[in-house]
């Protein structure tokens, strides 16, 4: 029967040992580059907030420590001993000890308020100057929608690309209000969230909310909607591309090249599927509902991050778009095609409009290319 306690108690332990080697293997910073890591901050805001991460992490072990270790030596010092029949001395209403006990943890908070504060009203300042790039943010169930408003005004989705070492003043919104029958604005709030540009910030329907972001070297950035939005929160994600000055300037330029136009002489028949009700072919012009299309072949994923964009992910999503991604009630998001005739032949002819479209789509497609 001992044994037997004995034998459990070593696996307790084998097993806590073991799941605190597997939790903080995930601080590992071994482990492949998620680009998502706000302890490795990649520009000056997220900096601000790591600077001020690292006093109160060190603060908190010290209190954290010292508690822990207290208890400890206390319950071990003054444990009852065999044969022993004595109470502790009672300290209930101690009036010295009680006062101690509120003012310093009182005092610790209110030191640690002021750089919070300082930093909180630091991030919040809006930028100025000639070099900020503004662009504005619509949170849409479930992906992203960016406008630029630095005169060009570019549209597209998902995937954001700014100059680096220029402040980007981000304006959140939520969608466009709407009422009555076809409305599907889907009004619910999300959370702008590049853990290395910066913090998060809440996207509240019918506010505006201001975020800046800076990278201060080129990369690609991860973010991801940090609050709970529906059935496809977890893929409600997003790319930042910090290029160098030039490079964005030359993105800018070929988001601004398309020919609308094309959507119609490249056989996919908008008439029979309605692809420009809902998506727009305009580089300046959002889509009523969905993403504008006018450059997806340039971009690096699709449908909110989930899928990496390629010709296999394209066109099963063109064909089946609810099989492929949680999406609610069927009225309000993309319809599943081949329930209303598509075949996959059509589907792949519109998947490859949509990566070649582009002048100067950076990868070509065999797929694609006519025999
Ligand atoms: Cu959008 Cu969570």
């Amino acid at each position: 029967m001992l044994d037997r306690t004995h034998r459990f108690r070593r696996a307790a332990m084998v097993a806590a040992v073991a799941i605190v080697a597997v939790a903080l293997a995930g601080c590992s910073d071994t482990g492949p580059k998620n680009n998502q890591n706000a302890l490795r901050p990649k520009g000056p805001y997220a900096n601000k907030i790591l600077d001020l991460t690292k006093p109160f992490f060190w603060i908190a072990v010290v209190i954290g420590v010292g508690v822990v270790g207290a208890t400890i030596y206390v319950a071990l010092r003054f444990r009852v001993k065999p044969g022993e029949e004595r109470a502790p001395k009672q300290v209930h209403g101690n009036t010295a000890l009680e006062i101690g006990w509120t003012i310093v943890p009182a005092l610790i908070l209110a030191v640690m308020a002021v750089p919070t504060i300082a930093t909180i009203f630091d991030l919040a300042k809006k930028p100025t100057g000639p070099n900020v790039v503004h662009i504005t943010v619509t949170a849409r169930q479930w992906w992203w929608e960016y406008h630029y408003d630095d005169g060009s005004n570019i549209e597209t989705a998902n995937e954001m690309h700014i100059p680096v070492g220029a402040p980007i003043a981000l304006t959140l919104q939520g969608p466009p209000p709407c009422s009555g029958a076809g409305c599907y604005a889907n009004g619910v709030i999300h959370s702008f969230w590049v853990p290395e540009l910066n913090g998060k910030k809440d996207v509240v329907p019918g506010r505006r909310h201001f975020l800046t972001i800076e990278a201060n070297q080129p990369g690609t950035y991860n973010g991801q909607c940090a609050e709970y939005c529906g059935l496809s929160h977890a893929d409600m994600r997003l790319r930042v591309i910090a290029e160098t000055p030039a490079d964005f300037r030359a993105w800018e330029q070929r988001q601004l090249t398309a020919k609308p136009e094309d959507v119609l002489k490249n056989g996919v028949n908008d008439q029979q599927w309605g692809c420009s009700t809902c998506h727009s072919f305009v580089p300046t012009k959002p889509g009523a509902v969905g993403p504008n299309l006018t450059h997806v072949g340039d971009r690096q994923g699709f449908a909110g991050f989930k899928y990496e964009l390629t010709y296999d992910n394209l066109w099963r999503w063109v064909w089946n778009a609810p099989s492929r991604k949680p999406m609610g009630k069927l009225e309000q998001h993309m319809p599943a095609f081949v329930d209303r005739g598509m075949s996959q032949e059509e589907a792949k002819k519109i998947a490859c409009f949509l990566l070649t479209q582009t002048p100067t789509t950076p990868k070509t497609y065999p797929e694609c290319q006519s025999p």
